[in-house]
Formats: structure tokens, sequence, C-alpha cells
């Protein structure tokens, strides 16, 4: 884990599905809870620097085969507010483009107080 933890939020604030957006070191970020881990994401868009982590946390189309497609990876993107673009909360990249990165950073969690580390 990347260097020492900043507090972010309460855990409890970050429901599944509803991203929290705080200031650290005067960034906007983005926090994420996905099935029980927590994400944090930097709330500026790669592609035209849009307000990222303001967008839906989402899932996406995946092949479900004979050329179908189905719902997927539920909460683990989120769509970009500005140009619906979708990144992967975990790593980052973009699914159009995965040299595409947004920032992420790792997350602690201590009690219900989380931390980010820059
Ligand atoms: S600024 Fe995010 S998709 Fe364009």
């Amino acid at each position: 884990m990347n260097g020492q933890g900043i507090h972010a939020c309460k855990a409890s604030e970050v429901a599944p599905g509803q991203q929290k957006i705080v200031r650290i070191n005067n960034m906007p970020i983005g926090i994420f809870e996905i099935d029980g881990d927590y994400h944090a994401m930097l709330n500026i868009c790669p592609h035209r620097g849009g307000q990222l982590c303001e967008g839906p946390q989402c899932g996406t189309g995946i092949d479900a085969g004979d050329f179908g497609i189905e719902y997927g990876r539920r909460n683990e993107l989120v769509r970009c507010a500005w140009h619906g673009w979708e990144f992967d909360i975990r790593t980052g990249e973009a699914l159009a483009d995965p040299k595409m990165k947004a920032k992420t950073f790792d997350v602690s969690i201590d009690g219900d107080d989380l931390y980010v580390h820059m």
C-alpha cells in the first residue's frame, strides 16, 4: 500500500452503488464500495477532465455467448458524468481503451474510518 493514509470519510457514508466525493490534499476523490471493499479514484477523467466519479456506479454489457449480451460486473465500473466512458473502479482502466487509465488510490479501513493512500 502506498504512502501514509489520509482520512477520507466514514465507511458507513459509502453505500454500495452510492459513491462519496471527498477532497484530500485539495484533490477531488471518489470513494466507492464494491462487495465490502473500498476503492478511491481521482474525480478527474483522463478523457477530457470531466467529473468522472460523479457518474453512476454501474455494470456493463458482457458477452453471454451465442452472440448474446447480458448485464454483468454490477457496481464494478463508473460511467463518466461527461461523455459516458466506463472505467474499472479497481484498476482505473477504461473499458474502451485500457491504455486510458483514471488515477486510483489504495484505501485502508480502521473501524468505520477510511484512509486513502497517496
Ligand atoms: S470527460 Fe470523461 S468520458 Fe469524456
